[in-house]
């Protein structure tokens, strides 16, 4: 294997010749020779080539490389005498691997807006924007399981086809067989891609206590938001013997770790994001995890939200489900850090949240962050089988097709209490990205999903 750029680039000079692969991002002549900056992905920076006018293959190849050609570069690295980098590589040989017309190839030198690379989809991490993100969004995937193995949680693979929809909003992609038989369904019933793997995260943790499932979700809402994808990645933790307080501390303790890992782990490409995608985002990340979340309840939320002079799109009153304007309105205006919105409205939430003792509220928490709004969405689970069945039946759920859940009730039923986290709303929040289109390789959104 060829070295990568990013352990060269700390490497001490003159350790004998190296091999590097990557990909041409310029070149320039000066003279008798020429600079190649050359990037293999494994970092932002590029490796700085010297190309000798004396290489065999100079005339012919090397003084016609462009942006986005292949290469295969021997050589040995030395000290650098320009600003910017320590060590270069003096070429011995150099192999052209691929050539890319630069009357053709999309990703010229110039700074290309995100909405163009969005229509490149399987050019756009190329750039140094999309593939900061990539890299950050890996390492946050990283983090998610250094997290949950400290603190002895079990990774558990929930199904991605299921027959339960288990928010019950009815925004489930069908799945069929191609040809198959209305009255013979595949899998014997109508199934779905999931939307959560929360139920079957619940069956894991009644029997292993402490599990999360961090995998792909699909909802079929139809909001075109740059908040909303159709195709979307969740970390699920379910506990046990745990209630609402052990929850939001859990939740809160996942935020900061993972954002404090990235903090100290991501340097370069944060760095990037914080000078051309958000201002102030290293800042506002060492925020989130330096200071206290601040805790409400719903109906304190809706107070001060009435208190607010200017007008919102959806005017507010008790029961009502808060929209995303109020969700940013209270982290970004009122509090200006993270919040946790506790005890919804039973009426609004679906049906395994634990309803307390004034019938009215749930044992749900909601946190939203500033740019996002709601970024984890959780509660107390109802363990008690008589609450949950009437509460089930209210919501017109086929209590047979849900005996399994139940049977979790039935049997050695105990308080538990889990989350989702949606990952491209961590990774939008970790980079500053203000589409969640950017944030994800290929966003799936109604009426897009080119490859
Ligand atoms: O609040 P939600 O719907 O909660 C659940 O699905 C629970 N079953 C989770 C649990 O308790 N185990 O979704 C959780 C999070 C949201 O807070 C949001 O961050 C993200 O998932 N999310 C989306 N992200 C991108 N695109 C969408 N369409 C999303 N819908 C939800
Ligand atoms: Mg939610």
């Amino acid at each position: 294997m060829a070295a990568r750029i990013q352990k060269l680039l700390q490497q001490k000079p003159g350790e004998g010749e190296i091999t590097v692969n990557g990909w041409v991002r310029t070149r320039r002549d000066t003279g008798s020779f020429s600079f190649l900056e050359i990037n293999d992905g494994s970092c932002l920076s590029n490796l700085q080539v010297i190309a000798d006018g004396t290489l065999e293959n100079y005339e012919e190849e090397i003084s016609k490389l462009s942006a986005g050609c292949s290469v295969e570069i021997t050589g040995v690295l030395q000290e650098s005498p320009a600003k910017g980098q320590t060590v270069e590589l003096q070429a011995a040989i150099i192999t052209v691997i691929g050539w890319a017309d630069p009357e053709t190839y999309p990703l010229q030198k110039k700074r290309h807006s995100l909405e163009f690379l969005r229509s490149i989809s399987h050019l756009r991490p190329r750039t140094n924007a999309l593939g900061a993100v990539t890299r950050i969004r890996s390492r946050l995937t990283i983090a998610v399981n250094l997290f949950f193995q400290e603190r002895d949680f079990i990774q558990v693979h929930t199904p991605i086809i299921t027959t339960s929809d288990c928010e019950g909003a009815g925004e489930m992609f069908q799945v069929s067989a191609t040809g198959e038989k209305k009255d013979a369904p595949f899998f014997g019933s109508s199934a779905g891609l999931t939307v959560s793997g929360q139920l079957q995260a619940e069956v894991y943790a009644m029997a292993l206590g402490q599990v999360y499932t961090f995998g792909p979700t699909f909802r079929a809402e139809n909001s075109n938001t740059s908040r909303h994808l159709a195709e979307f990645w969740m970390i699920e933790p379910e506990m046990a013997f745990c209630d609402l307080e052990c929850n939001m501390a859990i939740a809160t303790d996942l935020l900061k770790f993972v954002l404090q890992d990235v903090l100290k782990n991501c340097v370069e490409d944060l760095t990037l994001c914080n000078k051309f995608i958000e201002k102030g985002l290293l800042q506002k990340l060492q925020d989130v995890v330096d200071k206290d979340f601040v805790h409400l309840t719903y109906t304190e939320a809706v107070e001060k939200l009435q208190d607010v002079k200017e007008a919102f799109e959806y005017p507010v009153e008790w029961g009502i489900d808060l929209q995303s304007e109020h969700e940013r309105y209270l982290t970004e205006k009122v509090y200006k850090c993270p919040v946790i919105v506790t005890d919804y409205p039973a009426s609004i939430k679906p049906f395994y949240m634990r309803v307390s003792d004034d019938g009215k509220t749930v044992a749900a928490m909601d946190i939203l962050v500033p740019g996002i709004g709601e970024i984890v969405g959780g509660s107390q689970r109802e363990e008690r089988l008589k609450v949950l069945e009437k509460r089930m039946k209210n919501a017109g759920i086929d209590i047979e097709e849900y005996d399994w859940y139940l049977d979790l009730r039935r049997y050695g039923t105990v308080p538990h209490a889990g989350f989702g986290l949606g990952f491209e709303r961590l990774v939008q929040f970790a980079t500053g990205m203000s589409n969640i289109r950017e944030v994800i390789p290929f966003p799936r959104t109604p009426g897009f999903a080119p490859c």
